[in-house]
């Protein structure tokens, strides 16, 4: 149950090019990410990830803050934003290999610069606001709320320190100024502690989940760490698509590549590669639906492979596992329609991942390595060949 990174596909998360979480769960569980590193040269202890799909209690949380303040210096300086989800850095990251359009630069940056990070991809509602008093505890100091703009050396606190800046989160269309904002304000913070030869600790955090994407998490934080700090393969930039639900965003697809192919004659195999009119511009996405056990996203071209019209459709439902007593998003079937006829691919059971993730594949295919397989003997599937690369799709969770 747990294979989710069997063969090329796997789940991926982080800052750079991944897309968002299959989240059809509803009432979304709302959790917040913790984001831990220390200054240069220094390393946290490495530590035991949390289970996958853990949501953290106070209780689970504060082992790993005494077991990664036990070696890292004890100036420590917790950002605490009003709201943050592991969405934020999904959609306002730099994903899709734009980095310079990214909101976290500067948090990208010493993530790089740092050895080692600590993410806790899921503390249970209310548990980030007891960080503070958890890190009190373990420091034996008092913390400081301090506004970044009256920081100075000066004013700076000597080891053993908690320093505590609060930073704004802000809705809709703010939100990626404001992030970009905040990440401006980490920078200036670090840089002014940097320049006091403090070593430090710091930690990002959010006081409640972001409300616009609800994000229930459970990703291995080795998961994470190592996309956060992955550099984007270099490739043409160019946005998801997204269908819009009617709560807002429900389902996001990106990949390389999208190449079909289609048998005319025997032994004759034209194909076509649907990315460039796919994602630009986005094309039309007429027929899509979500809902709560399953979303459909349906892409609709025309003149493909002298075919007036081929759409190319993706059923994903949602289902609940009693043994892993957890929600799994499956890519049920790819289906295309050209001109009248229907050819149906069954996705196999690899391409699942926990509903809260994306899927990410290298490649899905029908031919190598087939994660798709078609419907059955007769069905024009076996006309078809699909061949996609560097595949992602996901479906949000938004209320
Ligand atoms: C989907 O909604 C977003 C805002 O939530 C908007 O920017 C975008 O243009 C919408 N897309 C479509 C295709 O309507
Ligand atoms: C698409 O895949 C076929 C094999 O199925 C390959 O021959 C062709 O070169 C690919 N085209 C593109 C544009 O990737
Ligand atoms: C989805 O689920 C929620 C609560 O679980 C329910 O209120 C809502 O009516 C459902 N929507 C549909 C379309 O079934
Ligand atoms: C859809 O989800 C609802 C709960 O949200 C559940 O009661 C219902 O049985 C599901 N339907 C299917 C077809 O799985
Ligand atoms: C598409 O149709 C045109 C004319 O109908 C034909 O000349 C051309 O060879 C066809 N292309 C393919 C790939 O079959
Ligand atoms: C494809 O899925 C359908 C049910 O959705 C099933 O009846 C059929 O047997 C599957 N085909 C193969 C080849 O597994
Ligand atoms: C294959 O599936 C189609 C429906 O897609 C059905 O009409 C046909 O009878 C099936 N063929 C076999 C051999 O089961």
């Amino acid at each position: 149950m747990a294979e989710v990174k069997k063969s090329n596909c796997s789940l991926r998360m982080g800052v750079s090019r991944l897309l968002v979480s299959f989240l059809l769960i509803s009432p979304c569980h709302c959790q917040v990410p913790l984001v831990m590193w220390t200054s240069e040269g220094i390393a946290l202890p490495s530590l035991d990830p949390p289970a996958v799909g853990q949501m953290m209690s106070v209780g689970q949380v504060k082992p790993y803050l005494t077991s990664a303040l036990s070696t890292t210096p004890h100036t420590v300086v917790l950002f605490l934003q009003d709201k943050l989800s592991m969405e934020d850095f999904t959609v306002y990251g730099g994903v899709f290999g734009n980095k310079e359009d990214g909101a976290f630069p500067s948090l990208q940056a010493y993530l790089k610069m740092a050895s080692s990070l600590l993410v806790l991809p899921s503390l249970a509602r209310g548990v980030a606001a007891e960080v503070p008093a958890l890190l009190q505890e373990v420091l034996g100091s008092p913390p400081l709320y301090t506004d970044p703009s009256s920081l100075t050396q000066q004013s700076l606190p000597t080891d053993p320190a908690l320093l505590i800046i609060g930073l704004p989160y802000g809705s809709g269309t703010l939100t990626k100024d404001v992030l970009q904002q905040n990440d401006e304000i980490i920078d200036k913070v670090l840089q002014t502690v940097k320049a006091a030869n403090m070593p430090y600790t710091a930690i990002y955090t959010g006081l409640q989940p972001s409300r616009v994407i609800e994000y229930s998490s459970a990703m291995s934080a080795q998961l994470v760490g190592r996309s956060l700090l992955q550099s984007p393969t270099p490739s043409p930039v160019k946005p998801p698509v997204v269908f819009n639900g009617t709560q807002g965003a429900c389902i996001l697809l990106w990949a390389d590549t999208l190449n079909v192919s289609f048998q005319r004659r025997p032994n004759q195999w034209d194909s076509e590669d649907l990315a460039d009119i796919t994602f630009i511009p986005s094309v039309s996405l007429s027929g899509s639906s979500c809902s709560n056990n399953s979303s459909v996203l349906v892409l609709n071209y025309n003149n493909i492979l002298n075919f007036t019209s081929l759409t190319l459709t993706f059923m994903m439902t949602k289902r609940f596992f009693p043994v892993s007593a957890r929600h799994w998003a499956l890519v049920e079937q790819v289906r295309l329609e050209y001109d009248g006829q229907t050819a149906t691919f069954n996705g196999s059971r690899d391409i699942y991942s926990p509903a809260e993730y994306s899927y990410h594949c290298q490649m899905v295919s029908s031919s190598i390595d087939p994660q798709l397989v078609a419907f059955n003997n007769t069905d024009n599937a076996k006309f078809w060949r699909i061949h996609f690369t560097d595949f992602q799709v996901g479906a949000y969770c938004t209320q």
